[in-house]
């Protein structure tokens, strides 16, 4: 009987020899090691036929199909490291990433430096406590003109080449109609500004095009004079363009308000830059929105979006803005 265990082991071993040779995966590997020493496996079948024999050839049958036990379990651990480590290699090359390639990167979008520019403005006086009012960019003649004391024959419409859409309608030739509107359904206290697109018939050239961009601003309150004005004026000039600039108020002429004038800011030793008109809102503005100006007063000013933009980041021709140049627009 202990030789025919001894043949069966030697079968065993060769038949494990045989077999060892090729082991492509490890799922292989783990169904040859549970053909030979799974539950069911040769090798622990041949353990279960120890019981039959006499105990005198018990132990050395033991000791030769332990040993052979040992040799596979062995074998399988060593060839398990082999496997892992090869599979572990094929897939960091199949994975393989040159990191020092460069990356391929998509383009992404930004604001138009005009947006960027109006929502600094509007985050400015937003943070003082004006709401931001808007309206139609195509006006009727009453709001654009007539209801700011511009009557048809007024010479002051010269100023305002403006485009015409039928009887009576036209392209906005500034943001102040929108004052008109919200004054006519609030009652005062009133604080906007009122951002936009305008039109003016103008030939353009480095500082002039026919659409250009306002924010106006309008307050209207018992007691407000001049000094609130410049106040506010010197506050934005100093939040948006920085601090260092004189500022100076020259008298001008407008038929809204009165009175009327134009701002110039200047660095220390630099030229005089015009960047608004603004005055007090004219009593017969207030009379036609059916306010008291006995009883409230109130200033405005307009600012354009292009020319702030233009000093502040030193561009000198306003055409680029609309120009649609990634070039240009990339900058901002
Ligand atoms: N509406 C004027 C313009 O477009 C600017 C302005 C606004 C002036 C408010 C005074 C007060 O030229």
């Amino acid at each position: 009987m202990l030789q025919e265990i001894i043949r069966k082991v030697g079968e065993i071993r060769e038949k494990w020899e045989e077999e060892r040779r090729d082991i492509p995966s490890l799922k292989v590997l783990e169904e040859v090691r549970i053909r030979f020493l799974g539950r069911k496996g040769l090798l622990t079948q041949l353990f279960t036929t120890l019981r039959e024999l006499p105990s005198a050839e018990r132990a050395e049958a033991g000791r030769l199909l332990n040993a052979l036990r040992k040799e596979i379990q062995g074998e399988i651990e060593r060839l398990k490291e082999g496997l892992a480590a090869k599979a572990e290699a094929e897939r960091l090359k199949r994975e393989a990433f040159d990191f020092t390639l460069p990356g391929s990167w998509r383009r992404v979008g930004r604001l138009h430096p005009l947006t960027q520019v109006r929502l600094e403005i509007e985050q400015i006086f937003m943070e003082m406590g004006f709401d931001v009012a808007t309206g139609p960019e195509v006006e009727t003649d009453y709001y654009n003109f007539e209801a700011l004391n511009i009557p048809a024959d007024h010479p002051a419409r010269d100023e305002w080449d403006s485009f015409y859409i039928g009887e009576g309608v036209l392209l906005r030739t500034h943001t102040s109609p929108v004052q008109i509107r919200v004054m006519k359904s609030r009652k005062p206290p009133v604080r906007i500004i009122c951002p936009g697109r305008c039109y003016r018939r103008d030939t353009p050239d480095a500082t002039h095009f026919p659409v250009f961009h306002q924010v106006e601003l309008l307050w209207v309150e018992r007691g407000l004079t001049m000094a609130h004005l410049k106040w506010i004026i010197e506050e934005f000039v100093r939040q948006f363009f920085g601090p260092g600039y004189e500022m100076r108020f020259s008298a001008d002429f407008f038929p809204f308000t009165e009175p009327s004038a134009q701002v110039h800011i200047r660095r220390e030793g630099g030229p005089w830059l015009e960047i608004m008109g603004a005055g007090m809102v004219d009593p017969a503005v207030f009379e036609e929105v059916g306010y008291d100006p006995e009883e409230v007063t109130g200033f405005a000013f307009g600012l354009g979006i292009e020319r702030m933009a233009m000093l502040k980041y030193g561009i000198d021709d306003i055409r680029l803005f609309f120009q649609n140049d990634i070039r240009f627009l990339g900058q901002f």
